[in-house]
């Protein structure tokens, strides 16, 4: 029996679903189907077992299917499973924000609550331009983002977002968004370690967009701190801390998009922590629940809260903005759960004491076929493949599906590889993942 006929689906039932960000005709063609998750392993319909060399999306930090979190997503839903997040809250939001508050940044101790990366950076940069607006800069709209960054696919998101094929088929997009150079030059950065030596200089663009445009029409930048999904491009060492420098002296809202970063991807909270910058605002989602409830966070600084609360009349709503499921109950429970639990296991430390070892397990892929450079930082690496003649994409596509018939799955962007693999992850698994990719990588054309 078929794969699909075991579980129950016609021949034509896996038409109907438009998957996102997915090669349609190649996944109905031979489905990789998977019904079960539990740790460091996915277990697909025809009973194999993977393992997950990415964390689902960068977001599965403490495994999958780990007691605590479904055990409190369970009794949540069964005690209250909604409440109205408009005039209205339940204990839970309020208890994860303080506990957020507590982890993050001093400063950065105000939280709003959604439920996607892309709904968190629309709410940032909403947040920026009318807080400018509210003291008295109206003419702050314009939103700085970077090429190569990725925010999400919401139209301000997409806007700041600076990967062409997310950008290009959606018409116009936002007014008033300029984009930084991206921070990438293999002749100068190839096979890193950590923070690349060069590129700190690269930040300095910012003076030259606020030559052309004039700090006075900016309202806030937003970076990736080390950005992910264009290939995992680590900062420079030098990079952010000038780009804070240069928002502080012009007035500009640094924001750091910590979607994929926050909750111990580089071994420490957050990378604003990692690196020692700290933003105005951060947004987060992924790991902030373990990726078993869809929510995301905005961290905002103390003084961008108090002038919204400042500014309202007596008893009239200070932010006209939220979303039905903001701090939604289960998300909630989640979060708990999950923070719970990454102090309970020391995550984000055994992140930063497995780097080293991770570190040089995927660098000795280095003389492996079609590699022409290696990055990592946390428990985050890239193996960038040289692209096949005139078919660029193809031979990543390759290595993903022969990964996926070893029993290994990752993120594949553009020809390159890309690993952030839960952080229970033990060393004899780091091997694991990269003797097969090692096999893999040398056996495609
Ligand atoms: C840095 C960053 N921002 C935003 C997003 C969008 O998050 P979501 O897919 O939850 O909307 C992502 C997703 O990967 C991301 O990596």
């Amino acid at each position: 029996m078929s794969q699909t006929a075991s579980l129950g689906l016609g021949p034509n039932d896996l038409e109907s679903y438009w998957m996102p960000f997915t090669a349609n005709r190649q996944f109905k063609s031979r489905p990789r189907l998977i019904v079960a998750a539990k740790d460091m392993h996915l277990t697909t319909a025809d009973g194999r077992k993977i393992i997950d060399g990415s964390a689902g999306m960068w977001c599965v930090n403490a495994g999958h299917c780990r007691e605590t979190i479904v055990r409190a997503v369970q009794e949540q839903v069964a005690r209250m499973d909604y409440s109205a997040p408009f005039q209205g809250g339940h204990p839970g939001q309020f208890e994860v924000g303080a506990r957020l508050a507590l982890m993050a940044p001093s400063k950065l101790n105000h939280l709003l609550f959604a439920c996607s990366g892309s709904e968190a950076v629309d709410t940032a940069l909403k947040v920026a331009i009318a807080y400018h607006r509210l003291r008295g800069e109206g003419t702050r709209t314009r939103l700085i983002g970077r090429e190569r960054g990725y925010h999400g696919v919401g139209f301000g998101g997409t806007s700041v977002g600076g990967m062409v094929n997310n950008r290009k088929f959606f018409g116009p997009l936002l007014n008033g968004v300029d984009h930084l150079p991206h921070t990438y030059d293999r002749s100068k950065m190839a096979f890193s370690r950590g923070q690349p030596e060069w590129g700190g200089h690269l930040a300095d663009a910012l003076e030259g967009l606020v030559q052309l445009h004039d700090a006075s029409t900016i309202a806030a930048v937003i970076v990736e701190p080390m950005a992910g999904s264009t290939g995992v491009l680590v900062p420079p060492k030098g990079y952010l801390e000038r780009l804070r420098e240069l928002c502080t002296t012009h007035g500009i809202l640094l924001i750091f998009d910590e979607v994929i970063t926050g909750f111990g991807r580089l071994g420490a909270g957050f990378a604003a922590e990692r690196f020692g910058v700290v933003p105005d605002m951060m947004t987060v989602a992924k790991g902030l629940t373990n990726a078993t409830v869809p929510m995301s966070a905005v961290f905002v600084r103390n003084d961008i809260y108090e002038t919204f609360l400042a500014a309202a009349p007596e008893n009239a709503i200070d932010l006209f903005h939220g979303y039905t499921y903001s701090g939604h109950p289960l998300a909630t429970a989640a979060a708990k759960a999950t923070l719970d639990l990454y102090q309970e296991e020391r995550l984000f430390e055994r992140a930063r004491e497995l780097e080293p070892y991770w570190e040089n397990a995927i660098h000795g892929l280095r003389d492996c076929r079609h590699v022409v450079d290696i990055r990592n930082i946390g428990l985050v690496g890239a193996i960038e493949l040289e692209p096949r003649p005139g078919k660029p994409t193809a031979r990543a596509f390759d290595v993903f599906l022969k990964g996926f018939d070893r029993g290994l799955t990752f993120r594949i962007t553009g020809d390159t590889v890309a690993l952030s693999p839960p952080l229970i992850i033990t060393r004899s698994q780091i091997d694991e993942i990269f003797g097969i990719l090692r096999e893999v990588i040398n056996t495609v054309d």
